[in-house]
């Protein structure tokens, strides 16, 4: 091919590719432009090598022309381009300060939650400290020092959940909130008046009454001369605090912990005795345990039990919505999250 009609041809394919180039809808587009370009004109190029050497300057000086038009023309789109795209992003963008806001509906805390903070008020209240504790125990605070020897069957009672760490049986999700008990005593300053509330784990199977994930709350009194007047007082006042016009009652009971122990539990404050469904027609709820407490426990914590005595009492918190509310199921107040249920609550 003769310089001429490479020369010819450079301006065919910079006519074609400045069209192309300019046509271009898109970013992408342009790009696709390009490279075409770029190919077509490196294509007239190669026939250079066969065109005599004082005639090859005229066919670089087109093509160079031609490459320079070709980038010139799509600099000048793309700019155009990205402006076109910039402010279709603007419109999209913009906020509509007119347009009315979704409505928005103000949730409250999980009935547990508004209980379990309402006995750490009246506690507060009665001057005891909160304290909490960690949910996966150890034998030694869970059971032993809480005077459960190995083997003693009140430790079969309380359907423990093992963690697979270290020694078997030794690492536990804390079946009670008693385990703070031994913690506080450890390490807290005497006098002790302390409340634990806190999340408690049994292998026990999901059904109406009973979850393997609960919540229980535990009090702890030590001092010089407590006596179980103190115990008794206390829990009145409390049950008081909580479901006004009261009785509290205590049934024998046993805890390898306290001695003497009892079970604890209100006069219903549906129907004052009377019987009614809340309390299965007895008159009275079921809430939890107490005692004083042993002096096998002070000398596992190193107090001098002719010195101190003390009481604890722990009961479950989750049975305290159940029945203000009169929730017939532990799952659907514990574990369902059904707002429709809760947001009556
Ligand atoms: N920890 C006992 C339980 O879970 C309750 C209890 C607490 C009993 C404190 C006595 C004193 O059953």
């Amino acid at each position: 091919m003769s310089a001429d009609e490479l020369i010819r041809r450079a301006a065919d394919v910079r006519a074609v590719a400045l069209d192309d180039v300019r046509g271009a809808g898109s970013l992408d587009g342009l790009h696709d432009a390009e490279r075409r370009a770029k190919a077509a004109l490196a294509d007239v190029k190669k026939g250079i090598k066969d065109v005599p050497g004082d005639q090859r300057a005229g066919v670089g000086q087109a093509l160079g022309a031609a490459e320079a038009a070709v980038r010139d023309a799509a600099e000048a789109r793309r700019s155009d381009l990205e402006a076109a795209a910039r402010s279709g992003a603007a419109e999209r963008e913009r906020l509509d300060l007119s347009s009315l806001g979704r409505d928005y509906r103000r949730g409250h805390l999980h009935p547990v939650t508004q209980t379990w903070r309402a006995l750490e008020d009246i506690f507060v209240g009665l001057g005891y400290s909160v304290f909490y504790g960690p949910e996966v125990e150890d034998d030694w605070h869970n059971f032993e020092a809480l005077n459960f020897p190995p083997g003693h069957p009140a430790r079969a009672m309380q359907d423990t959940l093992y963690v697979d760490l270290g020694e078997p049986e030794q690492v536990m999700l804390r079946t009670h909130t008693s385990p703070m008990q031994i913690r506080l005593m450890e390490t807290q300053p005497l006098p002790i008046y302390a409340v634990i509330p806190g999340r408690t784990f049994r292998r026990d199977t999901m059904d109406a009454r009973h979850s393997p994930v609960f919540h229980q709350i535990e009090c702890l009194v030590i001092d010089k001369g407590i006596t179980l007047g103190h115990l008794f007082g206390t829990i009145d006042v409390f049950f008081r605090a909580l479901f006004g016009d009261v009785e509290a009652r205590f049934l024998p009971s046993f805890f390898p912990f306290t001695e003497p122990s009892a079970e604890l539990a209100t006069s219903c404050p549906f129907c004052h005795k009377a019987g009614c469904r809340v309390c299965s027609q007895t008159g009275w709820i079921e809430l939890g345990g107490c005692g004083m407490v042993d002096p096998n426990v002070f000398a596992a914590c190193g107090i001098d039990s002719e010195e101190y005595s003390g009481f604890a009492f722990g009961f479950g918190i989750d049975r305290i919505p159940l029945l203000v509310n009169q929730v017939p199921d532990l799952k659907t107040l514990l574990w369902d999250n059904d707002v429709r249920f809760l947001e009556q609550l």
